[in-house]
């Protein structure tokens, strides 16, 4: 790789979306360094996940680019996404849950590795993806479930699978919906934990609403109000900056 190639981890360049008339992504460009943890903040409908559906491929911008790593993913598939090194989860639980949660992380460790070429590999290698789905829950200390449906386990326990599954495809940037909602405190401070112990080859990407946990974990913030970027830079200076306590902090 080529080291202009590595300049950026993630660029958005100028992207626009629109549903219906609606513009819900306006001009927005981002530039994310590798290893870099950056926060993105914004009142709900500000265009976070929309952004970030864009990113991974999940929806087509109107117009604009993607690039990871220097190429240019704009009309890449997720799959093709992934394969770069890109992985996320989503802002609502996308488990099955009348399935094991050992086979949840199976099948997501299995979906990555669903290109063509692969299919020629022997029986033998999927024996080693059964092993990687326990290692994955044991890292999240959920192996004691690893048996169970989904449906049976809690909240706080399915996120920790869902970013326990992103975080076993061993990404280069990594996307994360708003990992903590709607988890207690207790939750709240492994999952932070789980993110700060993420390896600096992985470059983090969090929507989060949650600041008190969610400064200590980013390094700069990036605002977003009606589809547009208002304030982007060095987590203090944004935090400090008017405009987001005006848009945002509400103070
Ligand atoms: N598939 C869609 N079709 C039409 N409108 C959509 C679609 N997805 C999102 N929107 C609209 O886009 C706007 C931005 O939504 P988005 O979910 O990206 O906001 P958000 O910043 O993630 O909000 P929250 O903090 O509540 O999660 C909203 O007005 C939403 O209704
Ligand atoms: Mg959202």
């Amino acid at each position: 790789m080529t080291p202009l190639a590595c300049d950026y981890a993630l660029e958005v360049v100028n992207l626009n979306k629109a549903f219906d008339g609606l513009t819900v992504t306006q001009n927005v460009s981002l530039a994310i360094r590798p290893g870099e943890r950056r926060l993105i903040i914004g009142p709900n409908g500000a265009g976070k996940t929309t952004l970030f559906n864009q990113i991974s491929g999940d929806m087509r911008p109107t117009s604009g680019q993607v690039k990871l790593f220097g190429t240019d993913v704009t009309l890449f598939a997720p799959y093709k996404r992934a394969h770069l090194g890109l992985s996320r989860t989503y802002q609502i639980i996308t488990l099955f849950s009348g399935d094991t949660l050992e086979h949840n992380v199976t099948l997501g460790l299995l979906g990555l590795r669903s290109s063509r070429w692969q299919m020629w590999r022997p029986l033998s290698f999927y024996g080693d993806i059964a092993t990687e789905a326990r290692r994955t829950l044991d890292a999240v200390g959920l192996l004691h479930l690893a048996q169970h449906p989904v449906s049976d386990i809690a909240y706080g326990e399915k996120r920790r699978v869902e970013l326990a599954m992103a975080l076993a495809q061993k990404p280069r940037v990594l996307l994360l919906d708003e990992p903590l909602a709607g988890l207690s405190n207790t939750e709240r401070s492994q999952v932070k934990s789980l993110i700060a112990s993420i390896p600096r080859e992985t470059t983090v990407i969090m929507i989060e609403h949650d600041m008190d946990t969610a400064l200590d974990l980013a390094e700069t913030v990036t605002l977003l109000n009606y589809g547009r970027v208002i304030v982007d830079g060095q987590r203090d200076a944004v935090i400090a900056d008017e405009r987001t306590r005006e848009l945002y902090l509400g103070a």
